[in-house]
């Protein structure tokens, strides 16, 4: 049973339901892919972070050796990772994508999240994921996102991708980025779902001609697996008795109730499920109506609960809010503001703190060693040794020891 489509501003047709490619297990992603296209579906939401596009694309080229669909008919969407944003990456990225999909274009190519990482040469490791060392270290990179969207823009000039789209972008980010976009996005993918229904977004989105896709439809559950508390500590919306209640008068799954919630209010979905009766299931949940009554009772069970928020962890939020405060500093100000930065005693909070003191002149720097180990020579760790390990490897310029 084929999807119904959403008109994008570029004219082109997204089918409504997708597939979701996220944490779809290497070792079967080729199967269910061409499972899934024989089940019907035809837009698969990839990215480089997912690490299975290699599979997910052979999956498709058996469907399409197999005569089940033509390229044509099949949507692919894939997303740029935060370590790609300078304007000199992006097109190297997205080639390397095209080339492990085994395709010549993508339907769509969409800013996985608008934070810039340091680049990490694919050779070193691929997906390069959250951290610059592979283990714990958070580096920034410099690109705006107007450089990043002006080398997307060149991507569809270039014929590598029919159309540009953001992800996890909030209202002020769209309106600035729309200020100087050639290109207008054509879509947005946000986790949305009762738990998070976010109307202003939504209607900004409308207001500008940007097609919706909702991600984590299923709200707690993607979460759950993977073991976060915050996960397990909220109730299950399969559970709720809301959903429950609607599912068994319209004689249909929860899941089902919750994508058809979203389809129904004009949304795509991508739900993801590695399991055949699942996945048909999903695709299938366009084949019946919801009253407005219980469209509002569903969207009444709002908490602005995100999951899938980066900067909840520690040290991205301190990053972002460092980044805010190298604008602002001045030499003069060092000796304040380390001291400052000194009531963050995680050594991670710390380690960054150097970072970006080392922004500014060597004096500066001295200074806020002095600050940072209270003595003007330096060869007493403050806090702990890892602190004492990073200045001196990346930011001193003269050895501690
Ligand atoms: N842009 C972004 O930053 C971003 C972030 C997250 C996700 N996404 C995209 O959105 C897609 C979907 O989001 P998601 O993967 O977070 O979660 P999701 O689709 O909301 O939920 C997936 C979970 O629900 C289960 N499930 C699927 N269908 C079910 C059904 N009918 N009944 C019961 N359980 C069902 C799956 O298990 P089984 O596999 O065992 O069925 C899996 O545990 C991702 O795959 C990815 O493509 C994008």
């Amino acid at each position: 049973m084929a999807a119904p489509t959403i008109k994008l501003n570029n004219g082109l047709e997204m089918p409504q339901v997708g597939f979701g490619l996220w944490k779809v297990e290497n070792n079967r992603c080729a199967e269910i892919v061409h499972n899934a296209i024989g089940a019907g579906y035809r837009l698969f939401d990839g990215a480089c972070d997912y690490g299975n596009e290699v599979e997910a694309g052979q999956g498709v080229a058996r469907a399409i050796q197999e005569g089940l669909v033509e390229r044509k008919d099949l949507f692919l969407v894939s997303k740029l990772w935060n370590t790609f944003h300078d304007a000199d990456k992006v097109e190297q990225l997205c080639k390397k994508q095209l080339t492990d999909w085994g395709i010549e274009y993508f339907d769509l190519f969409l800013i996985h999240f608008p934070i810039s990482l340091e680049y990490v040469d694919p050779s070193v490791r691929y997906p390069p994921g959250w951290f610059y060392d592979g283990n714990d270290e958070i580096r920034s990179g410099n690109a705006t996102i107007q450089e990043t969207w002006q080398a997307m823009e060149k991507l569809v000039e270039k014929g590598l991708v029919k159309g540009i789209g953001i992800s996890n972008f909030q209202g002020s980010l769209i309106i600035d980025l729309l200020r100087h976009a050639k290109i207008r996005p054509v879509t947005l993918q946000i986790e949305h779902n009762p738990y998070l229904v976010q109307p202003g977004l939504l209607k900004l989105a409308e207001a500008e001609g940007i097609a919706v896709t909702a991600y984590s439809s299923f709200g707690p559950q993607s979460y759950v697996e993977l073991e976060w508390q915050k996960a397990k500590d909220t109730p299950l919306l399969f559970e709720n008795a809301t959903i429950v209640e609607i599912a068994r008068k319209h004689d249909k799954t929860p899941a089902q109730v919750l994508l058809r919630w979203a389809t129904q209010r004009g949304l795509a979905v991508i739900p993801k499920s590695s399991d055949q009766g699942r996945l048909l299931q999903n695709l299938s949940a366009v084949g019946f109506d919801l009253e407005n009554g219980e469209i509002e009772q569903i969207s009444a069970l709002d908490r602005n609960l995100r999951f899938n928020n980066p900067p909840d962890v520690s040290k991205l939020l301190f990053q972002n809010f460092c980044s805010l405060l190298s604008l602002m500093v001045q030499p003069s100000h060092c000796l304040l503001l380390t001291r400052y930065l000194l009531g963050f005693s995680q050594y991670g909070h710390l380690r960054v703190a150097a970072e970006l003191l080392s922004d500014h002149h060597c004096n500066f720097r001295m200074r806020a060693w002095e600050c940072l180990t209270g003595r003007s020579k330096p060869g007493r760790p403050y806090g702990n040794c890892r602190l004492r390990l990073t200045l001196r490897s990346k930011f001193l310029y003269r050895p501690l020891e």
